[in-house]
């Protein structure tokens, strides 16, 4: 059912995948929305659905603030920050070149971070807001092959947890979310990099193997749809108390449990049995 609000939302990554689905579920429930990615053509039918469209590429610092000034102008405030966006490089840590981890940190953490450090003054001075970071089974496990990945996860991870003790008192709500395989470009865009960076090296069978992995995964209709992390996103923003950390999709629950119950040799020996 449609909840008419004057609420206003900032989604970032929302020109595929998980952060569309979101912009489509909270305009759905009547919030105003801000739409952000580098692929402003591909947001069209997004604006047509009533989302406001912005470019953002996070790893350009004037990027972040032309975006900010812009919804504050317009809005005046900010009642939830969905951040979303991310990319993935994979390959192993002797192959994939530092500045292509620096970016990929640049996209997932300091970028995600500086938007966040222009928002929370804003929510501060409301003395009310919901962030919700979107981070992975992968900042709770880890993979070969996947060190950048799962360091900038795990780093949001840690991040989250700080900035939400640290600002719980000024009535800010932290709220991380923990997606297992969702039906998105984001597992199969991985795979070309990964394969361009260790397919022909030493690590080349684990790479093949992981890649091969990863395709059964997307291709097996077993992945998630959007829609689930999407729906999960509107009740961090409306639950008034949400959880610190939401697992779902598709064998989120399983990995995290395993994960749990094994010591690190037997959950690395699980990891390699499976590739
Ligand atoms: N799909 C899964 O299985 C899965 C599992 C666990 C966690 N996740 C997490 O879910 C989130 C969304 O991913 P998804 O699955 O929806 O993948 P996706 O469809 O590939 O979406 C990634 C989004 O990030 C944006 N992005 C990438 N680089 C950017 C940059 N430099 N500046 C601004 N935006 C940038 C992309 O937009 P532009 O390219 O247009 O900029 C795109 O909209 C990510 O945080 C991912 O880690 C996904």
């Amino acid at each position: 059912m449609k909840k008419e609000s004057s609420r206003v939302v900032l989604v970032t990554g929302a020109s595929s995948g998980i952060g569309e689905a979101a912009v489509l579920a909270l305009l759905a429930r009547g919030y105003r929305v801000h739409a952000a990615a580098r692929r402003v053509e591909r947001m069209a039918p997004l604006r047509e659905a009533g989302a406001q469209i912005h470019f953002l590429d996070l790893t350009d610092e004037s990027s972040i603030h032309v975006l900010f000034e812009n919804i504050l102008q317009t809005e005046g405030r900010l009642d939830a920050l969905v951040n979303n966006a991310a990319t993935a490089a994979y390959g192993s840590v002797e192959e994939v070149s530092l500045a292509d981890a620096r970016r990929q940190f640049e996209v997932n953490l300091f970028g995600l971070a500086r938007l966040t450090q222009l928002v929370v003054p804003v929510m501060r001075a409301q003395c009310s807001g919901t962030i919700v970071n979107i981070s992975s089974v992968g900042g709770r496990i880890h993979t070969p092959l996947g060190a950048w990945y799962h360091a900038s996860k795990h780093a949001l991870e840690g991040w989250s947890d700080s900035l939400r003790i640290e600002t719980s008192p000024i009535g800010i709500r932290v709220v991380v979310i923990q997606p297992g395989a969702i039906d998105t470009e984001f597992g199969p865009n991985a795979i070309g990099p990964l394969l361009e960076r260790s397919g022909s090296g030493p690590y080349r069978a684990l790479a093949h193997r992981m890649a091969e992995a990863t395709r059964r995964t997307f291709d097996s209709g077993k992945a998630s749809p959007p829609a689930l992390i999407a729906d999960l996103i509107v009740k961090a923003i409306e639950s008034p108390r949400p959880k610190t950390r939401y697992v779902a999709g598709h064998l989120a629950r399983t990995i995290m449990a395993t994960r749990k119950l094994l010591s690190d040799r037997l959950f690395d020996a699980l990891i390699q049995k499976f590739l």
